[in-house]
Formats: C-alpha cells, sequence, structure tokens
C-alpha cells in the first residue's frame, strides 16, 4: 500500500491486514519495531484536530519518526500557493506526508506530485483512518462484523458515512444510514457504490431496531458551522434512549468525537457508553501506527 487515501479504494485483504497489524502494534506498545528511524512525517491541517493530531505525532514518534505539524496559517498553502507545489517541495524535503483538508482532490494531487507517502487524515469526502479504528472497535467489543448490523444516524452525506458506506461494500456487513429526507446520499453515489447490504431510510427507529452498532456523528461537519438550516432538520436523528431501547441486547455506540451533547447523542447516551466510545478514540493511535508501518514498507 503506497497510500491511504481513502476506504473506497482499498479492499477487504487490506483492511483484514491493517486491522491486525493495529492489534498486534496495539498489544506489543512500547516494544515494537521503529520503521520510521530518521524519518520526517509532515502533517499539513487546514481544518481542526485533536485526535488525529496527538494520534498521528505520537505514533510517529513511537516508530521512530519526527512529525512536523503544518497548520495552514504556518504555510504558504494558507496564502495561496497551490497545493501541486506545496507538493512537489515537501516531497523533496519529507519522507510522508499527512493531510487534513477539505477538497479529496487535494489530498490526490498531494500523493501524485510529492513522490511520497501520504496519508489522508480528513477530507469533505472520506475519514478513512477514523474507520480503521472503528472497525477495530467493533471487532475488540463484538468480535467482528459478521452477522452484525451496524446503524448510521445522521448525516447520509458526510466524510464518515462515505467511509462506513465503503466499508460495508468491502466488508459485506449491514448497514442502514438513516438521514434526513434531504441530507441522503445522492442516487449518483448509490449506484457507484451498488452495495445491496446497505440501506437508506428516513426512520431512525428502522435503523436502530435490531442493531449491534449504533454510530453517529455531528449534524454539521467542520466548514458547515453556518448551515443553521441544515441542523434544523435532525432532530428526530438524536441518538438518545428511547431510540436505543430498539437496538439488540448488548448493542454498542460509537461516535468519532467530538460531540455535541443534547444534539446527536444525549450526554446520558454518551456517558453511558463511554467505555466504548473513549476506546474508539485510542484506537485511532494504534489504527495510525498501521497505516504508517503498511505505507512506509
Ligand atoms: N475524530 C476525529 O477525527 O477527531 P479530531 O477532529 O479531533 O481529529
Ligand atoms: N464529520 C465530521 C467528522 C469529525 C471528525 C467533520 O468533518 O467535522
Amino acid at each position: 500500500m503506497q497510500h491511504l487515501l481513502s476506504i473506497e479504494e482499498l479492499d477487504a485483504t487490506t483492511i483484514g491486514h491493517l486491522l491486525a497489524d493495529a492489534g498486534r502494534l496495539k498489544a506489543q506498545r512500547g516494544s515494537h519495531e521503529t520503521p520510521l528511524q530518521g524519518q520526517t512525517w509532515a502533517m499539513i491541517f487546514t481544518k481542526s484536530s485533536t485526535r488525529t493530531r496527538v494520534s498521528f505525532e505520537v505514533g510517529i514518534r513511537e516508530l521512530g519518526g519526527a512529525p512536523m505539524f503544518l497548520s495552514k496559517n504556518d504555510i504558504q498553502l494558507g496564502r495561496g500557493e497551490p497545493i501541486q507545489d506545496t507538493a512537489r517541495v515537501l516531497g523533496r524535503m519529507v519522507h510522508g506526508i499527512i493531510i487534513r483538508t477539505f477538497a479529496q482532490d487535494d489530498v490526490v494531487q498531494m500523493s501524485r506530485l510529492s513522490g511520497v507517502p501520504v496519508i489522508n487524515a480528513l477530507t469533505d469526502d472520506e475519514h478513512p483512518c477514523q474507520i480503521l479504528a472503528d472497525l477495530l472497535t467493533v471487532q475488540e467489543f463484538l468480535g467482528g462484523w459478521k452477522g452484525k448490523k451496524i446503524a448510521f444516524i445522521g448525516d447520509g452525506f458526510s466524510n464518515m458515512t462515505i467511509s462506513w458506506m465503503w466499508a460495508a461494500k468491502h466488508l459485506g456487513f449491514e448497514l442502514v444510514v438513516a438521514c434526513p429526507a434531504d441530507y441522503q446520499p445522492p442516487a449518483a453515489f448509490l449506484k457507484k457504490l451498488e452495495a445491496p447490504n446497505i440501506t437508506i431510510t428516513q426512520d431512525p427507529v428502522t435503523a436502530a431496531s435490531g442493531a449491534h452498532v449504533i454510530n453517529t456523528d455531528v449534524w454539521l461537519s467542520m466548514g458547515q458551522e453556518d448551515q443553521q438550516d441544515k441542523e434544523r432538520a435532525f432532530g428526530p436523528f438524536q441518538v438518545n434512549a428511547a431510540l436505543l431501547s430498539h437496538a439488540a441486547v448488548g448493542h454498542i455506540v460509537l461516535h468519532c468525537l467530538p460531540a455535541y451533547r443534547g444534539k446527536e447523542i444525549t450526554e446520558e447516551v454518551l456517558e453511558k457508553h463511554a467505555g466504548v466510545i473513549f476506546q474508539q478514540a485510542e484506537n485511532r493511535l494504534h489504527a495510525q501506527k498501521a497505516i504508517l508501518v503498511a505505507v512506509s514498507r
């Protein structure tokens, strides 16, 4: 694997290898190999981050390398220098590039022009690092996804939902996405996805009924903060105790965080499921170390 640009372009075998390696690196934390010895990895972030930034900085160090955090305000990219020029400059100096930004095409350009491994740390289209951590968490708590129903309640066409839909396509588990009518995945996307194991509904109870995993995310993703109209459509899609009463016995709740209590999830539900949700956050570290090892081979 040369880059990690999306879940879309992965396959079940690669996902399986990454998760197995994440589990191994987690078990061997403090005593595993350090393949990034002598390497410097640039981390370009044009959006805020707590989990992704910290887990990559710690992960790179634990693998023997040095992270270099570059917010858009620190580099000329923020003043309009093209991504193509940034890619060609960084690629001559660093050993790998991690990028969080808006357009997926910027990540693709970076991978084509830099000549070094590139990892997508979130775009408007995908959040592949998060999904790998989420899948690791499902494995840890439920032993895997075979025969399990996974529900996503919220924005039907955010980076998280899109990545979950590609994961379901590759891995074959039942995924039901419940979202407001105006925030469904477009027909063209569903046609491209062509996955009979994925259902879209406007009824959160249908999605939650018998589900083993209930997953949600913010209603307004980064860059959409001023879209208050959008938020108004999501009231019935809150993950709360009433909705969870329909889920399977022993269900888990996932949230990629940050969470807005009282909006997409209640305080009560978040705290009741904090053991899973914060293990999910920790798993970012282990999953990303596996990605770093894979792309730097
Ligand atoms: N889940 C996630 O990517 O969190 P951050 O935005 O804090 O990195
Ligand atoms: N959909 C969210 C994910 C945050 C980790 C966003 O893009 O803001």
